[in-house]
């Protein structure tokens, strides 16, 4: 695939074209109002003097007065030297023709016959003139009417509008180029926010994901873009930190177990046994490794369903029937203990049957074993406005306010759950970690208290909206 241009080489390329047309249509601008500028002045010189040469022309001159006309004119040509003057009649006889020049006869004409005068321009041989035409109607009757033109040569407006051309020729070029090199050098310093981004990116690794991108020091246009790249820092980051602490928790609730099995193991190998002896370490090591499977698929499933790969098949479950099944199954437990389980209040939630029973199991069967000879557990299901809650209590045990933060923890266990629960089905810390992350995976949340000899769970989950009242009753 073609790498598309830099962002640097497109401004500059932006810069140096947006430079050259402006400085192109300025000069030509210029050129034109200068241009103009010389038309109107040479207009003014010629039409004073057509104006000069109307008064002597006003009527025809009589033979005594030529010298004194032949003079006017002669100082006339004198004062202006680029001057030349042409005069003839309708008729066609020219009365008077400058030497120097060669008058395009048929234009002036043509020209002549129009009220107004006119200017106009023409080349002969090496130079250019402009001339002004005008018509002097006589002022005796039956004498043809004159057309008299001036005409200047303007050889110098072209030298200095040629000049000015060579100039900007040589002026654009130059200009465009320092434009260029302008908007090179701005381009380069108004992106060195995103190179100063880029080397903070550079420095993120795995173990320094805590890094991140200066969000107030970059331009407004590129604080969006620096917030969500720390947005998604943020969340490699906590995935990053779910998934070490996970390896770890694993790998030292592993350890302890497996190193057993294997002294066990080798000191039963040490020398030869009682085939008794033998089925007791291996009636014990299965326990041991029951226990590790158990954790393994724990680990797993709690794994799965914590990095949102969960809730597989959702369907509207009826939260009272769940918990009665619950109940059922918990009947011979709790009666042995001497517990009375009772539930309260209806709720339709949509969800996974079996992580939810999941979720609700676990709070049950802690709640059993927590609360004390002949306690109560109750469950109570209340429906709000947009969410359902599940209330899971039990009288008993009460857990410090300071282990509440930490009793959703992986693999945590309080001091006294341990001692007093120590046979090889007691908890191995998941419990609370996997029904929160059902929970949360379901779009609720899970709070623990505990206080007056009462410890409850309450379980909120999002109500599936405009669900029928009557599916509660039927
Ligand atoms: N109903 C409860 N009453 C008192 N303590 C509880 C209750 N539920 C949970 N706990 C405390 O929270 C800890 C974590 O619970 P859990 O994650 O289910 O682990 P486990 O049951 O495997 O010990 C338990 O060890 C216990 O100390
Ligand atoms: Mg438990």
């Amino acid at each position: 695939m073609k790498h598309p241009a830099s962002l640097t080489t497109r401004l500059t390329l932006l810069f140096v074209l947006v430079s050259s047309a402006v400085l192109i249509g300025l000069a030509w601008v210029l050129h034109a109002a200068v241009e103009r500028h010389f038309v109107e002045m040479d207009r003014g010189i010629l039409q004073s003097k057509v104006a000069v040469l109307e008064r002597l022309l006003a009527r025809p001159p009589a033979q005594e007065e030529l010298p004194a006309l032949q003079q006017s004119v002669d100082e006339m040509f004198r004062s202006d030297p680029g001057l030349q003057l042409f005069v003839e009649t309708t008729g066609g006889s020219v009365l008077l023709s400058s030497a120097e020049t060669a008058f395009p006869v048929e234009r002036i004409r043509a020209l002549g016959e129009g009220a107004t005068p006119s200017v106009f321009s023409w080349e002969a041989g090496q130079s250019r003139y402009r001339g002004l035409v005008k018509r002097i109607e006589p002022e005796l009757t039956g004498m043809d009417p004159l057309i008299v033109t001036a005409a200047i040569n303007i050889d110098h407006h072209e030298r200095f509008m040629d000049r000015y051309s060579r100039t900007l020729s040589v002026f654009i070029p130059i200009a465009t180029l320092l434009s260029g090199l302008l908007g090179w050098w701005a381009a380069r310093r108004g992106l060195s926010p995103l190179r100063l981004i880029q080397e903070r990116a550079a420095a993120v690794t795995a173990s320094q994901l805590s890094q991140r991108l200066p969000e107030d020091s970059v331009p407004r246009e590129l604080t969006g873009l620096a917030h969500e790249l720390n947005c998604m820092l943020d969340r490699l980051e906590e995935a990053f930190r779910r998934l070490s602490n996970f390896s770890s928790d694993l790998a030292h609730e592993m350890r302890t177990p497996v190193s057993n099995l294997l002294t066990q193991t080798q000191v039963v190998l040490s020398r030869s046994r009682s085939s008794r002896e033998y089925q007791e370490v291996l009636a014990s090591s299965a326990e041991e490794l029951d226990r590790l499977s158990r954790m393994i698929s724990d680990m797993l499933f709690l794994a799965k369903t914590d990095n949102g790969m969960s809730t597989p098949s959702t369907q509207e479950l009826r939260l009272h029937e769940e918990i009665a099944d619950l109940f059922e199954f918990y009947d011979a437990l709790a009666e042995e203990e001497g517990i009375t389980l009772s539930s309260s209040g209806k709720a339709v939630v949509r969800g996974n049957r079996l992580m939810l029973r999941r979720a609700f199991s676990n709070l049950l069967s802690n709640a059993i074993r927590h609360a004390e000879q002949g306690g109560d557990v109750v469950v109570s299901i209340d429906e709000n406005t947009s969410t359902v809650s599940v209330c899971v209590e039990n009288t008993g045990d009460r857990i410090p306010p300071e282990e509440l933060p930490r009793i959703f923890d992986r693999f945590y266990r309080a001091e006294g759950a341990r001692t007093r629960h120590q046979n090889s089905t007691g908890g191995l810390g998941l419990g609370l970690a996997i029904t929160r992350a059902i929970v949360r995976a379901h779009g609720g949340d899970i709070r623990g208290s505990s206080s007056g000899g009462t410890t409850r769970f309450l379980v909120t989950l999002p109500r599936i909206l405009n669900s029928p009242q009557q599916s509660l009753d039927t």
